[in-house]
């Protein structure tokens, strides 16, 4: 897996997210979580669509159609309808700039 540029460190506050592609067309969502850059799979693991329109709720990401929470450390599914886990990946920050491996 590539490390994958997301964007500088500044511009990702606390609470919001990114997402990123990686060269599999694979969408990535990095977020900032309670001062913490995480990442997971952009995929909820309930329809197979993004997350994108979702938001960060108490460091959880929160699935925008049904509202399902996904820990953004682990990729637990911690509420239904959503039972299945989602895939996390390493984020890094190098000279001011994020990166995610996947
Ligand atoms: S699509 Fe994510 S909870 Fe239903």
């Amino acid at each position: 897996m590539l490390w994958i540029q997301v964007c500088k460190d500044d511009e990702l506050v606390d609470g919001q997210f990114r997402i990123v592609e990686n060269e599999d067309g694979d969408e990535v969502l990095v977020a900032r979580a309670e001062g913490e850059l995480l990442a997971v799979l952009n995929e909820c693991s309930h329809d197979r669509r993004g997350f994108d329109g979702g938001c960060i709720e108490a460091g959880l990401l929160v699935c925008p159609r049904h509202g399902a929470r996904f820990c953004l450390r682990t990729g637990k599914a911690l509420t239904p309808p959503a039972y299945t886990d989602i895939a996390t990946f390493p984020v890094k920050v190098e000279k001011g700039i994020i990166y995610v491996q996947a």
